[in-house]
């Protein structure tokens, strides 16, 4: 990949990050798991600056699975802490940027200190046009569409929504992700090759690359290998070239 260089004109709009390997990567240096995810919290500094260098319009980065409500419950209360103390933290710096924060997931999940601190987050930087970063907390993709499944059917018993209307842009227009677009590139840290829940709907068409690095140690040399990579990619859409 050393040979390419990145094409400014070809940028992803929306980027999608799984960010794992935390775990593993306190376990190399014999730490307890959570010094791996506040040692990830750089990455996510990083990834914000390099889409702001580079212009990606959306960010969605996946923080905390439906699923990972399943860990022991200190890892999991440490994660709610950490989630809620770093967006309290960055604040102003979302504010400086322009960014707008936006929070994914059944919140109603959360405990109500960090849905609060979250939601701060959301509120302080509603005005901001710039880049849209997601956070996916207590989201799953499947429970986020079993959730505009049952928005819609309300809709439908109501009369707002006709059956035959049903279509792509009305199961959009009901999912978390409803403001933003389809994603165009995917990564996963962490050297898993799956998905683990995530966006299943929105990453239809979304170019994947998997990196070994575990999430602390990515970077934005990795960060602009998997631009490279997708930009080296042929999207069809179905269609012939
Ligand atoms: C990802 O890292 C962060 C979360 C899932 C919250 P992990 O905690 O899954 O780290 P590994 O995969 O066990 O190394
Ligand atoms: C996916 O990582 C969830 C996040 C990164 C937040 P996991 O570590 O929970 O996924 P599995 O268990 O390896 O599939
Ligand atoms: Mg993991």
């Amino acid at each position: 990949m050393d040979n390419h260089i990145l094409n400014p004109m070809f940028i992803p709009r929306h980027v999608a990050i799984i960010m794992d390997g935390n775990g593993r990567w306190a376990k190399k240096i014999n730490k307890e798991r959570f010094f791996g995810h506040n040692s990830g919290i750089k990455s996510v500094r990083e990834s914000i600056d390099i889409c702001l260098e580079l212009g990606v319009k959306q960010l969605t980065l996946y923080a905390f699975s439906s699923e990972n409500w399943s860990r022991p419950k200190k890892e999991v209360s440490s994660l709610m802490n950490l989630l809620s103390s770093s967006v309290e933290k960055e604040i102003p710096r979302l504010i400086e940027n322009n960014i707008k924060l936006e929070i994914i997931g059944n919140t109603s999940k959360l405990p109500e200190i960090t849905r609060n601190k979250l939601l701060d987050g959301v509120t302080e930087t509603c005005q901001n046009d710039g880049l849209i970063l997601s956070l996916a907390i207590s989201y799953g993709a499947r429970q986020e569409m079993i959730r505009a499944t049952k928005l819609i059917s309300e809709k439908v018993k109501k009369n707002i929504i006709s059956v035959e209307n049903i279509d792509e842009n009305i199961i959009n227009e009901h999912l978390y992700t409803r403001n933003l677009k389809n994603v165009d590139l995917l990564i996963r840290t962490g050297g898993e090759l799956r998905l683990s829940n995530f966006l299943l709907w929105q990453i239809s068409y979304a170019e994947l690359c998997f990196q070994d690095v575990l999430w602390p140690d990515f970077k934005k040399e990795h960060f602009l290998n998997a631009i490279i990579d997708y930009q080296g990619r042929t999207r069809r859409f179905g269609k012939i070239k």
